[in-house]
């Protein structure tokens, strides 16, 4: 075995200290697997940084997803446990979890009917959902704007503070002796066909028995990964705001609202201490961040069209993350083509919700070299051709 560079080698080396990451470390070290490593230049970082937090497998439901939605409705029955043993493993952080509901509201008669579908596509599917009038969803949400059509309520769909969980996620590594390295992974080292660690920016090197890609949007480009052991993961911008609610106009929401405002969706998360996060633009162009005039204007006008007295709030902040997309948008979990990696990447829209299922799931099979069952529809090998698979969105 090569030692490395830069200390002793890895048992687990984990590339990308986002939320995934972390949670996967952590997992891993509880697990006892030794040395658990995790470099990033900025740990706490990516994607979840900017993320509302909404935990939302139900009201998020696309079509032709179902095995995302017991992914995600897996992770969501976790979410209050994890939450839990995560304040406690970090020193006493909360993660801001809160059990609030949500309600998906139409603002014209279109708009209602898309929602009437997605309610008979819970109803078949088994999902506890109701249908609400437009006077049910105000007598919910009293700032509703007068002419919302209706909608429905998912009880079960909730929200986490993801800047909240992220330091949870850092304190609770360090405290079960991660090493979480500050350096950008420069390559994968690959010897004999095996992944076996990587070069960092500082230039050493770090040797790892198992590495696990973590990095977002950045993960099939880390160079020495041999071409097509990783599909594309392209980066999906998102633009968010954050208000704050002064205490004299709370609770000016109780729970989270999406919404479709003439075709276009939109979400207000608001946060017990008064922050108000409105999301999200949804836009395929690269690695760009810039946040545009022409993203925060469409969110506070269709924010503005659902909920009026949102335009009294102070606009505290702007922001914009990335997405990692899949081909599928599925995320891709667990060993790849190429012996020693394995991936836990592709989350698109929902690297928070999934965060508690994907660290048990990954820190289970770098435990075992098992796939536990819930992953095999999410293997990174589904968009090999010559490669025996189940599809994650078939
Ligand atoms: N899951 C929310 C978003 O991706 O905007």
């Amino acid at each position: 075995m090569s030692r490395s560079s830069s200390g002793s080698r890895a048992g687990v080396l984990v590339i990308g200290g986002g939320v995934i990451g972390l949670a996967v470390a952590w997992r891993a070290a509880q697990r006892g697997l030794r040395n658990v490593t995790v470099v990033d230049p900025c740990h706490g970082g990516g994607a979840a940084g900017v993320a509302a937090g909404m935990l939302a497998p139900v009201t998020e439901l696309q079509y032709g997803e179902e095995p995302l939605l017991r992914l995600g409705t897996a992770s969501n029955q976790r979410y209050g446990s994890f939450a839990a043993e995560l304040t406690e493993a970090s020193g006493g952080l909360d993660t801001g979890y809160r059990r609030c509901g949500t309600i998906a509201v139409a603002l014209d008669s279109d708009d209602r009917e898309e929602l009437r579908e997605l309610h008979a596509f819970h109803q078949r599917l088994g999902l506890e959902s109701s249908w609400l009038t437009g006077r049910e969803a105000r007598r919910l949400e009293p700032m509703l704007a007068p002419g919302v059509r209706g909608g429905l309520h998912v009880a079960d769909d909730h929200q986490v503070d993801p800047r909240r969980l992220l330091a949870a996620l850092v304190a609770a590594c360090e405290r079960a002796g991660v090493l979480l390295h500050r350096a950008e992974a420069a390559e994968l080292l690959v010897d004999g066909g095996r992944a076996t660690g990587a070069r960092l920016s500082t230039g050493d090197s770090l040797g790892a028995d198992q590495v696990v890609l973590a990095a977002g949007p950045h993960s099939h480009r880390l160079p020495g990964l041999p071409e097509g052991v990783l599909p594309p993961v392209r980066p999906v911008k998102g633009q968010v705001l954050r208000l704050q609610v002064p205490d004299a106009y709370r609770p000016f929401l109780s729970r989270n609202v999406r919404a479709v405002v003439r075709g276009q969706h939109l979400y207000l998360v608001p946060r017990e201490n008064g922050e108000l996060v409105v999301g999200a633009t949804t836009e395929e162009q690269g690695y760009d961040t810039t946040v545009t005039a022409g993203g925060v204007y469409e969110l506070l006008r269709d924010a503005h069209e659902l909920v009026p007295g949102i335009t009294e709030l102070p606009l505290r902040e702007t922001s914009a993350g990335l997405r990692p997309g899949s081909p599928d948008n599925a995320p891709l979990l667990g060993p790849t083509s190429l012996p020693g990696l394995v991936a836990a990447t592709g989350h698109y829209r929902n690297g928070v919700l999934l965060t508690p299922v994907t660290a048990d799931l990954l820190a289970d099979y770098l435990a075992t070299g098992e796939v536990p069952d819930l992953a095999k529809p999410f293997t990174p090998t589904r968009f090999s051709p010559d490669v025996p698979t189940t599809k994650a969105s078939a």
